[in-house]
């Protein structure tokens, strides 16, 4: 693959990795693979913006090359220190020894903390600029979007914003821009990356999507750091990441379940039918053959959440402990929880449900426990539970989903 040009002065000298299945650890699983995008920004001068995870740096370096020697390079500019971006960068200087290293003073910490490496670092504010001659470079600091030391470069002069990990969706695609790709699967990929990284920095995305037109950001492409870049689409995902950052969680209910002989899952079921039966929308997963990251997103869109799983050594089993300690960490707000479980001699798991999802700021509306199988009236009651946390998420006036 080529360099690909994105706007006046502006590539795309990044890396497409098609078989990356999990990304931070076990946390996320990119289904769809990923990119690294870095960019390289041409005029009297050159800047390139970010690199890539350091198994690309091979091609990374070829595709750069295409656009600008990497012994030209005056400006390395680094969004963000993250290795998914910031690991090819000791190649780059390597072989550019004379380019400045730019970035916020966090990212110059983190830099030196990682590489233990003295570049020519020159550290930025929010608003100020370096002028490439002919084409000028502006700065946003965008704390916690997606680390400390995060942040935007703008182009003004191309009216492309170089958002690094903000807007980004981990989607590999042969092509690069949105709209070579359907809409439906950019957005379904933008939407897991947004709850499973950004849910905890609601607030930083509010602030930040606030302050861009004050600070005379207009840009007519976002160019983020994974994923396809925004041309056609950037006031969907603008407004996408608004609604997201703010959402008090549509009217449906999530059902996470696992299960050993049944008795669980028909306990899920049941509750599903009392949700069902009021009206509300619902959404079953079995923890254990589902993809954490989509049960996460739905998790995240939805203001109601059911949690069911048997007990095993007074505890929960591992695969659900494991999805609700992704919830801990993310306290979605907002959110009402029902904890249910079937246990024969002993019991536990729902008790320790109940204390995850309590911890992970979840609003416990009641819990359901079962001994062996439910009975004609566990079932019962497990519908009449549906019933009531499906009324519990929907006021009266708000239509449900
Ligand atoms: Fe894509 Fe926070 O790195």
């Amino acid at each position: 693959m080529e360099s690909v040009p994105v706007a006046d002065g502006v590539y795309w000298v990044g890396a497409v990795d098609w078989a990356v299945r999990h990304f931070h650890g076990f946390h996320y699983h990119t289904a769809r693979g990923t990119t690294y995008n870095a960019y390289v920004v041409t005029a009297d001068k050159t800047a390139l913006v970010d690199t890539v995870h350091a198994p690309f740096t091979a091609e990374f370096l070829e595709r750069l090359g295409a656009v600008v020697p990497p012994e030209r390079l005056d400006y390395v500019v680094v969004n963000h220190v993250e290795l998914d971006h910031a690991g090819a960068l000791p190649a780059i200087l390597e072989r550019a020894p004379q380019a400045t290293v730019v970035c916020t003073r966090a990212g110059e910490k983190g830099l030196r903390d990682h590489f233990g490496a003295n570049w020519n670092f020159r550290t930025v504010r929010t608003g100020d600029e370096i002028d490439l001659g002919g084409r000028k470079l502006r700065f946003i600091e965008a704390p916690m979007l997606h680390w400390p030391d995060s942040m935007f470069t703008y182009v003004p002069d191309s009216e492309v914003l170089l958002s690094n990990d903000a807007f980004g969706q981990h989607l590999a695609t042969g092509g690069r821009f949105d709209d070579e790709t359907p809409l439906d699967v950019i957005m379904d990929e933008a939407s897991k990356y947004y709850a499973n990284i950004l849910t905890p920095y609601n607030a930083q995305v509010v602030r930040k999507l606030e302050e861009l037109p004050a600070l005379g950001v207009a840009p007519r492409i976002i160019a983020p750091s994974h994923g396809v870049i925004w041309r056609r689409h950037v006031s969907d995902i603008v407004a996408a990441y608004s609604r997201w950052a703010t959402r008090p969680g549509e009217a449906r209910v999530v059902i996470v379940f696992d299960t050993m002989y049944g008795a669980t899952a028909r306990m899920a079921r049941d509750i599903a039918e009392g949700v069902l039966s009021a009206g509300v929308g619902v959404r079953l997963f079995e923890v254990a053959s589902s993809d954490h990251t989509e049960i996460i997103r739905d998790i995240v869109e939805a203001r109601g959440l059911a949690v069911g799983c048997p007990t095993l050594n007074k505890r929960m089993l591992p695969s659900t402990a494991e999805l609700l300690e992704e919830l801990l960490g993310l306290r979605p707000a907002g959110k009402i929880g029902l904890a249910f479980g079937a246990h024969g001699w002993g019991g536990g798991a729902v008790s320790a449900i109940e204390e995850v999802l309590k911890a992970a700021g979840v609003t416990l509306h009641e819990s359901l426990k079962v001994r062996y199988r439910p009975t004609a009236e566990d079932r019962a009651a497990g519908v009449e539970a549906g019933r009531r946390l499906a009324a519990a998420i929907t006021p009266a006036g708000d239509p449900a989903s």
